[in-house]
């Protein structure tokens, strides 16, 4: 299979343009038709006519190896090649049941929301799952972490890893982390991805955030149409290694609380894609109180929904693994604080009379307010 991509191996390539493709980053056939024609005449100052020929055999290339699409298919081909999209559990029901059965292949993944909603626990839990086994909702594929913020933890990894019953030290050797340092160096990381991807099975690609450095960088109005562009490379570049290289990619986008418009119009498609049925999920995660809401805000075959889920040890969890947790907390609170709360009693009472008059339902009482960390109005 990998032979089989080697760039030598279309007709018309030879040594030359091989090593012209190579200096400038393209490794093999996927590279080629990741990049297409304009980019890879614009990197290695070929002529444009020859990059188009050379991209179009790439991409016959894949369809004839069934690993893309032909752009003209049937509706049951289309169908067909949908049933190779593998689905990567989130580890809960709730959001499962919003992303019908987990996160997809061939497909981009956008979550976006404000500060602290969840986005980095997502992705670090979905960098943890993607490790499980096919029978438990994962794809036994690693993970290309793109992190922008610095906020990639391995000790969040491992917690989840635990919680899973997982090996944390396996789990954390199959997460690539790619620390990104400027929104060009985003973009670079991205572009050099194909080879590390084939090599190390990568069936998730995160990118923590997408959009920070882009933001950071180009600010004011005069800045906003080349920032777009950018952006837009990096995302069209993100997308379309998910489709080529049928692994799922999550990307995620702080905002305000009332969200605009970011990668464009999600349902329109993509320009330049290399798959007909190339599609992106948004989804919107919400504070409220101490649970999160996620909603699926557009997507071509689900419905607009919403589920609650939570932040915990194991990751995003079902809410109700919250609340559970939550009232054995209470209690163990409630019973330590009973425990050290008596003797203190019984110390500063001093004599047997003062004592008969303590009653022990008082100091329970309030025990009890005092234990109880949950907020049923938050709630
Ligand atoms: N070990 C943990 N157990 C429970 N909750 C946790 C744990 N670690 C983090 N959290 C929760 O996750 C929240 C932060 O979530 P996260 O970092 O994913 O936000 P974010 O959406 O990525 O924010 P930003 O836009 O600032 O990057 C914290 O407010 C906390 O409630
Ligand atoms: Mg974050």
């Amino acid at each position: 299979m990998v032979e089989d991509l080697r760039l030598d191996s279309l007709e018309g390539v030879g040594p030359v343009t091989t090593r012209k493709l190579s200096d400038a980053g393209v490794h093999n056939v996927m590279d080629l038709v990741v990049r297409g024609p304009v980019e890879i005449a614009d990197i290695t100052g070929m002529e444009k006519d020859t990059a188009e020929k050379i991209v179009n055999k790439a991409r016959q290339h894949l369809v004839d190896g069934g690993l893309i699409a032909n752009h003209f298919t049937s509706a049951t081909e289309i169908y067909k090649h949908r049933q190779n999209i593998g689905r990567i559990t989130t580890g809960t029901n709730c959001l499962d049941t919003l992303f019908d059965g987990g996160i997809e292949t061939q497909a981009l993944t956008e979550v976006y929301g404000e500060f602290g909603c969840g986005k980095t626990q997502f992705a670090h839990t979905m960098s943890v799952m993607v490790q499980k086994s096919k029978e438990e909702g994962g794809l036994e594929g690693s993970v290309l972490y793109i992190d922008t913020e610095n906020t990639f933890r391995p000790e969040r990894i491992v917690s989840i890893a635990k919680a899973h019953d997982m090996d944390p030290e396996k789990v954390l050797d199959n997460i690539i982390v790619a620390r990104a340092y400027n929104s060009s160096h985003q973009i670079l990381i991205l572009e050099e991805a194909g080879p590390v991807i084939e090599e190390n099975n990568v069936k998730l690609i995160v990118a923590d955030s997408a959009v920070g450095l882009f933001r950071a960088e180009y600010l004011g109005r005069g800045t906003l149409s080349v920032r777009q562009q950018k952006l837009n490379h990096f995302v069209h570049l993100l997308s379309r290694i998910a489709e080529t290289y049928n692994c799922a990619a999550i990307a995620t986008n702080q905002v305000m609380a009332s969200p605009d418009v970011f990668f464009g119009d999600p349902t329109r498609p993509i320009g330049g894609n290399v798959v007909a049925h190339t599609s992106t999920y948004r989804i919107y995660f919400k504070k409220s109180g101490k649970k999160r809401i996620a909603r699926m805000v557009d997507s071509p075959h689900h419905p607009e929904e919403e589920v609650i889920f939570a932040l915990g040890e194991a990751g995003v969890i079902d809410p109700e693994e919250a609340d559970k947790k939550t009232t054995k907390k209470a209690a163990t609170k409630k019973a330590t604080t009973k425990k050290a709360k008596e003797p203190k009693v019984e110390a500063t009472v001093e004599t047997p009379e003062v004592e008969a008059t303590v009653e022990t339902p008082e100091v329970e009482a309030t025990v009890e307010v005092e234990s109880d960390d949950f907020d049923p109005v938050e709630g």
